[in-house]
Parts: C-alpha cells; sequence; structure tokens
C-alpha cells in the first residue's frame, strides 16, 4: 500500500538475548523527533480510528503481538506485528486502528514530529475527503 509497509529490521541476536539497533535516516526513512509505547491494553479494546495530515511513524511490537488496520480510500490491510526486528511505516493519509493486543505487549512508536494534536485526523469522513485527493 502506498504511503505504508513492513521494514525488517537487523537483530543480533544469540545466547545472551535479542539486540534490534536502528538509526535515524539510516534504518527508517526520516529523523526521529518522539518516542512512545504503548501497553497494558486489553485485549477487547481497539486504539487509533486517525490519520495523520504529515507525520511519519513507525510502529514496532517490542514484545507480545498487536494487529493493525490500515486503509485508505481504495485499500484496506491488516498486519500482525509480532516480531521485534519488524517494524510497520506509516506514512501521511494512513488510517490506522490498532486491536488484538496481548497482554504483555509493548507497542513502541518512532515518529517524526513533536505530538502536534492538529496533525489528526479523527474524522473518518473528513478523512476520506482528504485522501482521496492524495489517492
Ligand atoms: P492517541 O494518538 O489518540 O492514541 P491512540 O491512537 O493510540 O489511541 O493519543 C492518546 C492521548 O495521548 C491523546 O490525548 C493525546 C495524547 N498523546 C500525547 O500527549 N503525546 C503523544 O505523543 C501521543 C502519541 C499522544
Amino acid at each position: 500500500m502506498y504511503n505504508c509497509g513492513v521494514i525488517k529490521f537487523k537483530n543480533i541476536s544469540g545466547k545472551y538475548g535479542s539486540l534490534v539497533p536502528i538509526e535515524s535516516k539510516r534504518d527508517i526513512p526520516f529523523d526521529i523527533k518522539r518516542v512512545y509505547y504503548i501497553t497494558d491494553v486489553s485485549s477487547e479494546v481497539t486504539r487509533g480510528f486517525h490519520s495523520h495530515k504529515r507525520l511519519h511513524q513507525i510502529l514496532i511490537c517490542a514484545k507480545g503481538s498487536v494487529k493493525i488496520r490500515v486503509k485508505n480510500p481504495n485499500e484496506e490491510e491488516v498486519y500482525e506485528l509480532n516480531n521485534n526486528s519488524k517494524g510497520l511505516y506509516i506514512g501521511p493519509l494512513i488510517w490506522r486502528e490498532m486491536f488484538d493486543f496481548t497482554e504483555d505487549s509493548v507497542l513502541l512508536v518512532l515518529a517524526s514530529e513533536y505530538y502536534d494534536e492538529d496533525d489528526y485526523i479523527r474524522n473518518y469522513d473528513f478523512y476520506l475527503e482528504e485522501a482521496k485527493k492524495l489517492f
């Protein structure tokens, strides 16, 4: 899907555990200005229900698993993140919903901009109007 897709990272693993390094502009296509993580989400909860106007993000399930539904006006896909060396890149004007969090899951997000509520589109009808100009 345009503006969305899986990125594989190097995983340095062995008997001492697992280490996944991620470098701005080298392993991902933007500079990281913000990092946040989501934990303790009940399995029946769905989060997200928004898109961003300009923000680029990478979602990584550092522990456990979670499913991400991504949409544009013409397509819809579901990705299961269950591997700490796999990231889902989500660019501007992609609608996202996160669900089926396992109890232990840690969803780590790398973002290209500081938090800005004005960059969110939370109304799905408005999202479709805006995204139809791009897709
Ligand atoms: P939101 O992005 O809506 O979460 P989700 O899409 O996972 O359901 O953010 C939830 C709340 O947290 C909202 O009130 C905004 C706030 N927030 C920040 O203050 N800083 C941040 O970097 C993020 C991502 C959210």
